[in-house]
């Protein structure tokens, strides 16, 4: 595919998803993605993120509308040739993962790719090393830890290089050290000028990671814009059943003991900062009728 640097590198225009049962999945969605962004797709089960995401490699392809990557039409590319581009992270790992052990699994992937044998072994060595997979080689990947098989879903897409990464709920059921690794993984790809696209529930890795938010309901994006206004909007938060952010709960606690926390202070350090600056050079007084 040739690049075009002026359009978006994704492009929804009107889609429409109807499963062959009748339900309606997608509604009018429009949404233009740029090169080297990180945007955070939220909403309540079933409001169609999954759906949505899917049709970025082909896997769903509109009853209605148009996707675009790079600014060509995807309808008449095959998932293998859009997958080169789109890496797609799935929810459950153990639906991606089929081979006999982690190495083959990796090798698997890097199929199709036009590299020799020795670029091959080149590539599953250097990731395997990067992702502290090294001792599970001959492993098979089913028999490993949730975390740890959801970290080889992850690096046997990313040892593709592809230029889009799609995260599909990454973030369930993952322990402290392994989300600390997903987000410094992520930090990294979009300094490479990779575009990450990342389905969660969890608003304190949005605001703290993602400086955009779609918000879906129903089948339909509901909301489009900087994670700070999105996620501290009582109304647009309540509607999606998530829940406000932690900073910003304080930041009501603390108003109501007299300290006004700036609007732009919305991520646990900045909070910080705020607080320690704030402590340095004033007493609290606790005003009797805003307790
Ligand atoms: N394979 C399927 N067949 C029929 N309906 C489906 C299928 N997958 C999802 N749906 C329905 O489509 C809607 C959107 O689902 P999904 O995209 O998975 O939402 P989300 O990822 O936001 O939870 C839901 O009503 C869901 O029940
Ligand atoms: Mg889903």
């Amino acid at each position: 595919m040739k690049e075009n640097n002026s359009l978006p590198l994704i492009m929804m225009h009107d889609v429409e998803y109807v499963y062959s049962n009748g339900t309606v999945a997608l509604k009018k969605v429009s949404l233009n993605i740029n090169k080297g962004e990180f945007v955070a797709i939220m909403g309540q089960n079933g409001a169609g993120k999954t759906t949505l995401i899917r049709t970025f490699n082909g896997l769903i392809r509109p009853t209605k509308g148009e996707v675009f990557l790079e600014g060509e039409n995807i309808d008449s590319k095959t998932i293998a040739t859009l997958s080169k581009k789109v890496g797609i992270i799935f929810q459950n790992p153990t639906h991606q993962l089929f081979s006999n052990t982690v190495e083959d699994e990796i090798k698997f992937s890097l199929k199709n790719l036009n590299l020799d044998r020795e670029e091959i072994q080149i590539k599953v060595d250097k990731v395997l090393e990067e992702f502290n997979l090294e001792k599970y080689r001959k492993r098979s990947p089913l028999s490993l830890s949730g975390g740890e098989s959801k970290k080889i879903a992850i690096a046997s897409i990313i040892c593709r290089d592809p230029e889009i990464l799609v995260f599909d709920e990454p973030t369930l059921g993952q322990d402290a050290k392994e989300i600390r690794f997903l987000v410094k993984l992520i930090h990294n790809e979009l300094k490479k000028g990779k575009t990450i696209i990342m389905v969660t529930h969890s608003v304190e890795f949005t605001i703290e990671n993602s400086p955009r938010t779609v918000l879906m309901s129903g089948g339909r994006i509901i909301a489009d814009g900087p994670t700070k206004n999105i996620l501290t909007n009582e109304f647009l938060v309540e509607k999606s059943s998530l829940i406000m952010p932690q900073i910003y709960q304080l930041r009501i606690e603390l108003q109501k003991i007299g300290i006004d926390v700036p609007k732009e202070v919305v991520k646990e350090q900045e909070m910080i900062n705020f607080l320690n600056n704030y402590l340095e050079n004033k007493t609290i007084t606790i005003p009797e009728e805003r307790l």
